[in-house]
């Protein structure tokens, strides 16, 4: 099975059981605070899911959410939670066809390592946001304890399969460089400040914390 149908189909319904058991904790509380004190009256999720709890905590605060995801059914889902069957779509972000500087936040959360160019989406997030606007994302720190164990399995399984030893089919994430991503995000004009999972939730745990988000400002 190619990736993308593998997220449209198999992933879609493992989300959709999963995002109530992760809840709604620390980490997506000071996210959902972080793009509410920029004010904003519209947003864009990108990868929006069922619609719960990022979007649904930003529509509670009266800002309008839209978005798309590349699974059918979570849209479907997306649309009645967000009561917004016209802004939100099936798609990739890169197939947006709407005006540009539309949004005053554009926002990408617990998606970018299932999307194998991230840079490009974030070119696109850049290109929908208002000047003055800001674009919030994270990534998975490529060089934390947590995707090092990730990338060895990975290498595992490629070996396997190799030697022709049968194993489950499992696509690989796409974890970012830090480095590589600050350097692109300076190159393309954006400010930017991160912080990693540790210090937004105060889980001191080293090995299972490799998320990083980013805040970047568009300039006027
Ligand atoms: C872990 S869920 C996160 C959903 C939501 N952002 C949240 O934080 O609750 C990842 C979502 O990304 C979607 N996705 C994966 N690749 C995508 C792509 N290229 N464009 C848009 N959505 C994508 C999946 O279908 C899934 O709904």
């Amino acid at each position: 099975m190619e990736e993308i149908q593998y997220y449209k189909t198999v992933y879609s319904k493992f989300w959709k059981n999963q995002t109530k058991k992760y809840g709604y904790g620390a980490y997506e509380r000071n996210l959902v605070g972080l793009i509410a004190n920029s004010l904003p009256e519209r947003v864009f999720e990108v990868g929006v899911g069922t619609g719960w709890p990022i979007g649904a905590a930003l529509r509670e605060k009266g800002i309008q959410v839209d978005g798309c995801d590349i699974a059918e059914s979570s849209v479907a889902l997306a649309q009645k939670e967000l009561d917004n069957p016209e802004g939100i779509w099936a798609g990739d972000v890169t197939d947006y066809t709407g005006e540009l500087e539309a949004y005053d936040v554009v926002y990408c959360v617990r998606v970018s390592w299932y999307i194998p160019d991230f840079y490009r989406t974030v070119r696109q997030m850049a290109s929908m946001t208002k000047p003055g606007g800001i674009i919030v994302f994270d990534v998975m720190d490529k060089y934390s304890p947590h995707c090092l164990r990730m990338q060895k399995e990975e290498m595992k399984e490629k070996y396997f399969r190799f030697l022709g030893i049968d194993v489950e089919e499992n696509f690989g994430q796409h974890f970012i460089n830090l480095w590589q991503m600050k350097r692109f995000l300076k190159k393309n004009g954006l400010r930017y400040e991160c912080w990693n999972e540790r210090e937004i939730t105060g889980n001191g745990d080293r090995k299972h914390t490799p998320k990083v988000v980013f805040c970047c400002r568009k300039e006027r």
